[in-house]
């Protein structure tokens, strides 16, 4: 099967600032696609770069189709469907409304997103600035999920929740697998190991190291070379590990305290 997304020596700058230098990797057209990384290494930018909402150069390829000339609302209709790192929800607009309002597609998949969300049912009157964190990933992950994607985009979905969310979000996430490819932005190792096939490895803007999760995972010398973590106690120590930024404080915070 030839990969759903294919990206050649992308490069891309932030305000005059190389923020990516030289990603290249493919995406095959099921399962999970791990993109790993210390922080601030490029991997929101690569997606960024991927959808065209930042300027960039080289090549992309989704679905045989050249995207890397075109803009971000002509790739968006292609059927890529993006979970941004900070979700993005519409703080002061219900459940309900957040979800008409990414309703791209003539028949939105409602009855897809009810199965896997029911507490997003339930509180489908409730504005969702009031939610947690994680039910406000549920419902980031959710808007994707309404549209017939042929990829999804999902970034640092997991980041400052709790564990027990965060296996809520990852249940979710491997049931969304299943009806489409997953390139997943994701720092937790437990939950890479748990849904990804396939790992890149990011490091200064540039591809360091692809190959399957499992094989990394399994490689402590490597991941603590690639990563800076140890893989045997990496569920805790890869949020520790990770050079603080400012903007990080959220990431430790408890789990719905934004
Ligand atoms: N808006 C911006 N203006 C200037 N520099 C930026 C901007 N956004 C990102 N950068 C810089 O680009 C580089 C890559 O950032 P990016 O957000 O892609 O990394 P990341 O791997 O997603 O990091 P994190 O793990 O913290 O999410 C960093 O050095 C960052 O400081
Ligand atoms: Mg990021």
């Amino acid at each position: 099967m030839s990969p759903i997304l294919e990206v050649e020596h992308l490069s891309a700058a932030i305000g005059g600032q190389q923020v990516i230098e030289d990603i290249t990797f493919t995406v095959p057209a099921t399962g999970v696609t791990a993109v790993l990384g210390r922080n601030g290494v490029g991997k929101t930018s690569t997606i960024k770069a991927v959808l065209g909402l930042i300027g960039r150069s080289g090549k992309v390829v989704f679905d045989g189709a050249r995207i890397d000339r075109e803009d971000t609302h002509r790739i968006v209709r292609r059927g890529i469907g993006y979970v941004p790192e900070d979700r993005e929800v519409f703080g002061s607009l219900t459940v309900a409304e957040n979800l008409r309002l990414a309703e791209r597609d003539a028949a939105p998949r409602r009855d897809l997103v009810a199965a896997l969300f029911p507490d997003l049912v339930k509180r489908s009157g409730q504005r969702a600035g009031t939610l947690s964190g994680g039910q406000q990933q549920m419902l980031s992950l959710a808007r994707a999920l309404l549209n017939d994607n042929r990829l999804l985009l999902v970034d640092e979905p997991t980041k400052g929740l709790a564990p027990k969310i965060v296996t809520e979000v990852a249940e979710a996430l491997e049931e969304a697998a299943r009806t489409v490819p997953i390139l997943l932005v994701e720092q937790n190792l437990p939950v890479i190991e748990r849904l990804a096939e396939g790992a890149v490895v990011v490091d200064s803007g540039r591809v360091v190291h692809t190959g399957p999760a499992r094989d990394l995972l399994a490689d402590p010398d490597a991941v603590q070379r690639l990563l800076g973590v140890h893989a045997d106690t990496a569920g805790t120590v890869a949020a520790a590990a990770a050079t603080p930024t400012p903007g990080d404080a959220a990431a430790t915070a408890p789990e719905g305290a934004k």
